[in-house]
């Protein structure tokens, strides 16, 4: 049997609704994302969300507005620091350095696997670059506590953005991941808790932000801000329709896509409800082998005051001192034909590009904990298409594992 990490995720009905509206000929952004952005933002609970064709393009354009907004008073200058954890995905760093901001690499908690905010603290207090941002990933489903990294960047005075590409649907304290932050993206790749194919999207509270994001996704355009009408009275002497007020890259979503996630979204509940069951399943197989699943905590919680939305799951191999058991069970797995993955990309910082890239990459060495769960745990499928046959042949094979 063959279970892999990822699955289309798209059903009949997104299909016969990805075929209407190709058949439709409105193909390039329009009613369809401006309804798919309305039923992000409720589903959220945030005023505006606003669609791009991918999360990595998401993050490219928050940075894009804090540097650049159309109104002036940018809220981030080339040079400042940004704090980022140092397990982390390629383009929530990025962005960063593309646009002349300096990543400051937080370790991660073992808990939560995003970042560590005691740490972040120290960081800020010590760093020798003004850090004027915070930037963390609320990682493979679990939220990272909303409200202490907001009190955090009360306290310093910085910006609270966030990553929620791997954690659509996951709250804490009845808050969705990312809810206090002034934004977040999100990543609608295949087999994510929602799929538009490719896609991504920003929530926030702010109209002048949001209207940063629809100008920078589309080539800096004025046509789809809330506040186009003030720019088109300036007396310029270009077409209204032609009006550009920042800059901007092309990322913009297709129709198709919207139509999908719009079919998508209405069943987000069930999706979540079934991550769940398997995570609690395989919960029960691990814990018998000397393997832990990382979040299990999150299942006991009753009351539902934490939801983890289970992007993948987190298995650490424990009392394996020099890494030989691990590799052994990786080993099993892929035999198995269970496809097994390192959690996001291991220690950042350990990366070849990051070391040719940035310059002042420090030490991966000093981030221990990264090292620790990189170097101790592994991600397997828990995508909702998931049959139950496949998830008790996990179970099957986990029972075969020795238990040292
Ligand atoms: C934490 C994080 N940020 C950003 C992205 C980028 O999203 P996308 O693949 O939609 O570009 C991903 C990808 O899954 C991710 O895991």
């Amino acid at each position: 049997m063959l279970i892999l990490l990822a699955s289309s995720g798209l059903r009949a009905k997104d299909i016969t609704l990805a075929i209407e509206v190709l058949e439709s000929g409105n193909l390039t952004m329009g009613e369809m994302v401006q309804k798919f952005e309305q039923k992000m933002a409720d589903y959220l609970g945030s005023k505006f969300f606003v669609m791009t064709n991918s999360g990595s393009s998401a993050n490219l354009a928050i940075f894009e507005a804090l540097l650049r907004p159309a109104k002036g008073n940018p809220k981030l200058k080339a040079g400042d620091g940004v704090l980022v954890p140092s397990i982390a995905w390629p383009t929530t760093i990025w962005p960063i350095i593309q646009l002349g901001l300096q990543p400051i690499f937080v370790d991660i908690d073992a808990t939560t696997l995003g970042m560590d905010i005691e740490k972040a603290k120290i960081k800020i207090r010590e760093s020798k670059i003004p850090i004027k941002a915070i930037f963390p990933i609320h990682a493979l489903g679990r939220s990272l506590n909303d409200t202490s990294i907001e009190k955090l960047a009360k306290e310093f005075e910085i910006i609270y953005i966030s990553d929620v590409c791997e954690s659509l649907g996951s709250f804490q304290n009845k808050k969705h991941a990312g809810a206090s932050a002034l934004a977040s993206s999100y990543s609608f790749y295949f087999s994510h808790h929602i799929t538009t194919m490719e896609g991504g999207g920003v929530s926030t509270n702010s109209s002048d932000f949001a209207d940063d994001l629809r100008s920078i996704r589309s080539h800096g355009w004025s046509r789809d801000r809330h506040d186009a009408p003030e720019w088109t009275n300036l007396k310029s002497r270009n077409d209204a329709k032609f009006l550009f007020v920042t800059s901007g890259y092309n990322i913009r979503p297709m129709e198709i896509q919207a139509a999908i996630g719009i079919s998508q979204i209405s069943d987000i509940n069930d999706f979540l409800e079934r991550r769940r069951n398997i995570a609690n399943y395989i919960n029960g197989k691990v814990n018998n082998s000397n393997l832990r699943l990382i979040g299990s905590d999150t299942l006991a919680n009753i009351e539902s005051i934490e939801n983890n939305s289970w992007m993948l799951l987190p298995i650490q191999v424990l009392k394996d001192f020099k890494g030989e058991r691990r590799d052994k069970i990786l080993a099993h797995f892929e035999a198995s034909g269970i496809e097994t993955r390192p959690v996001l990309t291991g220690n950042f910082l350990d990366q070849p590009a990051m070391q040719r890239i940035y310059i002042s990459s420090p030490n991966p060495r000093t981030f221990p904990i990264s090292d620790q769960i990189a170097g101790s745990t592994f991600l397997i499928g828990a995508h909702h298409d998931l049959t139950d046959l496949q998830i008790e042949y996990i179970g099957t094979k986990i029972e075969e594992l020795p238990s040292e």
